[in-house]
């Protein structure tokens, strides 16, 4: 079975192809009796049991705009979207020709795509209408069964690519990214239940924050981590929320950055934040790095092993999202978990952030599963929503 996945939620358009295999119909499928492959899986049809089947990426193009938006600091929903535009026909052809997937004649061969995924929420309204109209548009145009996929949960499937072990389950993940912090509990690939939530900022939001008051370039997880790999990380203390239960914020972290910053620079709290970083040295700007990303790293990890506590039949331990590219956080967790009986899973590097072969990996276990197709003429787009 191979699925086109589209992703287009943010700032990164990206598509690949998924090849997987169908277990329990492989056999059949070898025999010829069902050759329409597209058709069986819009039946829907359950075809295997929790915990089995495997799926590769035979290609994984994503263009990212980060150029554009280091220019301004952040994404602007309005430039993501028309980038988009242009990028999205060119990524998918792109995605094609890496697998194999081209006629002579140069154009794509749809004869060997089983299904189309695409992301439709959450994420910025214009950037998903992008991908979901192109997703849509072709699997009419090539009688395709479509497939809506959550973001979360293509984040939490980047962790079955080129896995050298795949999670086992119950599991409990902390997806981390620019949007989203939680921790999901997962009895199987297709049950979430959001055990905890931050009730303010995302934990990858407040890098970039903080990196702007630093003067550190966007996207702010990895400048912060750079500026932060030269610095004195006990050099300031930085407050712990004290937040019930398994929810996070870190609104107040990231002002009492800025509080931080504006007494070391001595001037009031009404001076301009944007301004502070020409009054900063550079080992001050290391040091407020290094002492932010720890803060933040443990503000996190303190609630895994909540979590854990909470839910001791837990066998694996995922991260996801963009933040889970970070470095010290891969190393912390490994020290900081390892009492617990189960395995720690962190995504590729590559795969952490926003892909579309996390899509399509998603798409296959639905598929797996039994998840009816979507009507690609009613498929919605949801900007802000919790997992399905
Ligand atoms: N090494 C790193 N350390 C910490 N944060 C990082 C690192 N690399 C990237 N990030 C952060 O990850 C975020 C981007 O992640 P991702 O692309 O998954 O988010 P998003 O797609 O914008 O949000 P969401 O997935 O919630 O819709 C940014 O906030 C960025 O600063
Ligand atoms: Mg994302």
């Amino acid at each position: 079975m191979r699925i086109l996945a589209i992703e287009s939620s943010c700032d990164e358009t990206a598509a690949a192809i998924v090849e997987g295999e169908i277990p329990e119909r492989a056999e059949e499928l070898e025999k010829g009796k069902n050759t329409k492959k597209s058709k069986e899986i819009e039946k829907g049809e359950k075809v295997k049991k929790s915990g089995r089947g495997s799926a590769k990426l035979k290609s994984n193009i994503v263009v990212s705009q980060i150029d554009i938006f280091k220019e301004y600091g952040g994404v602007i929903p309005e430039v993501a979207a028309r980038s988009h535009l242009e990028a999205v026909l060119p990524v998918i052809d792109k995605a094609f020709s890496e697998a194999g997937l081209k006629l002579e004649n140069g154009k794509n061969n749809w004869d060997e795509i089983d299904a189309v995924a695409v992301t439709n929420t959450p994420g910025l309204l214009g950037s998903l209408l992008v991908g979901t109209l192109t997703a849509r548009t072709m699997a009419i145009l090539h009688e395709k069964p479509l497939y809506a996929v959550h973001h979360l949960k293509s984040h939490i499937f980047s962790n079955w690519i080129e896995a050298e072990k795949l999670p086992e389950f119950p599991l409990i993940s902390l997806v981390i990214s620019g949007g989203h912090t939680q921790i999901i509990r997962m009895e199987d690939e297709e049950s979430f239940e959001i055990v905890g939530t931050t009730l303010d900022d995302a934990v990858g939001e407040c890098f970039d924050k903080v990196a702007k008051i630093l003067g550190l370039e966007y996207p702010g997880g990895p400048s912060v981590s750079r500026a932060g790999a030269d610095g004195d990380a006990e050099k300031y203390k930085l407050p712990h929320p004290k937040i019930e239960g398994l929810d996070f914020s870190f609104s107040g972290l990231k002002t009492a950055v800025l509080r931080a910053v504006q007494k070391e620079a001595k001037v009031p709290i009404s001076y301009p934040s944007h301004e502070l970083k020409n009054l900063l040295t550079e080992k001050q700007v290391d040091d407020f790095s290094a002492s932010f990303e720890k803060t933040a790293i443990e503000i996190l990890l303190e609630k895994v092993k909540k979590a854990l506590k909470m839910y001791p039949e837990t066998r694996s331990i995922l991260f996801a999202g963009g933040v889970s590219a970070n470095e010290n956080l891969r190393k912390m967790a490994e020290k900081t978990l390892n009492y617990a009986s189960c395995d720690i899973f962190f995504p590729k590097r590559e795969f952490s952030g926003d892909n579309a072969g996390m899509v399509g990996m998603a798409a296959y276990y639905e598929i797996l599963s039994g998840k009816k197709p979507t009507d690609p003429r009613s498929l919605k787009v949801i900007p802000r929503s919790e997992i399905a």
